[in-house]
């Protein structure tokens, strides 16, 4: 079994992005837009990673929290004064959760797909769908990346995601089909999940539920990754772990991502890349 060390991979792209940036005659700049609410306590945790690696290369972050009385249209507005200024920022993301009132979809089909950093417009989830150079949504194109950086090829592989929202599963599927894998994507109204599971050469999960990937449900050999951020407030103190009973299906596996440590830190150097992606075209 070897772990799928994210935390280092990512270190060491940041490294590469980090003197790539030093060359450049001015600093990317990443706008982040966090709309408080009560689910985006955990948002906050994660623009503060984004914050943290960004100030490590060389990317300026301008962090605009925004309380959470604001009106859909007024959000759209304000992100379309970016939309008009390109001197202003180089990417924009609008960190999700947003409050309920507030539609996602339109919020994010607001943004220019230029500074599309996330890769959420609908034009670049097409053109990553169609296999096109385009933003990519940064946790899947993260796990990509993460898989080949151990030389893992999936051609052929039989690919199991349990997760179809259009931050994960759907773009997951995409790359993973136009890396020319077989996919199956899984949800809570798929019949039999454990023995879909066991056929999995790669299983995915982003469910959100501590454990909820036990030994039995992983065939002798096969590749994990989790997703999944969770608190874990069984023990004495809470815990950040993942959908999968890491101790017990670890032995089973040949390669496995840990939580912390694996995919998190992936989607965060996914999101640096494409910040100086966006940049380069900006400059
Ligand atoms: N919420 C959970 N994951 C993400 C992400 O990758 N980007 C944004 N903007 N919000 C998120």
């Amino acid at each position: 079994m070897t772990l799928l060390d994210g935390k280092a991979v990512a270190e060491k792209i940041k490294k590469e992005l980090k003197e790539k940036i030093k060359n450049e005659p001015r600093k990317p700049i990443l706008t982040v837009i966090l709309v408080e609410s009560e689910e985006s306590i955990p948002s906050k945790i994660y623009v503060r990673n984004k914050i943290k690696a960004a100030k490590e290369i060389g990317i300026d972050v301008n962090v605009i929290e925004i309380p959470e009385t604001i009106q859909e249209d007024e959000l759209i507005d304000f992100i379309g004064a970016y939309n008009e200024r390109l001197y202003l920022t180089d990417g924009l993301i609008v960190q999700l959760p947003l409050p309920k009132h507030i539609n996602e979809h339109k919020v994010l089909n607001s943004i220019n797909p230029r500074l599309d950093v996330d890769g959420f417009h609908v034009e670049n989830a097409g053109l990553t769908l169609a296999n096109k150079e385009s933003m990519k949504p940064c946790t899947a194109y993260g796990i990509m990346r993460l898989l080949e950086a151990y030389n893992i090829d999936v051609t052929g592989k039989k690919v199991k995601i349990i997760n179809r929202s259009m931050i994960v599963g759907k773009p997951l599927a995409s790359l993973m089909m136009n890396n020319n894998a077989t996919v199956t994507i899984l949800h809570s109204k798929s019949e039999n999940l454990k023995e879909e599971c066991l056929t999995a050469d790669i299983l995915v999960t982003g469910v959100g539920i501590p454990n909820f990937i036990k030994r039995d449900y992983i065939k002798k050999g096969a590749i994990v990754i989790d997703v999944a951020i969770n608190r874990d407030y069984s023990g004495f103190k809470p815990k950040i772990c993942g959908d999968v009973d890491f101790k017990n299906v670890r032995p089973q596996t040949s390669f496995i991502t840990p939580v912390p440590g694996g995919v998190g830190p992936m989607t965060v150097a996914m999101l640096m890349e494409q910040t100086y992606k966006a940049y380069l075209k900006n400059k």
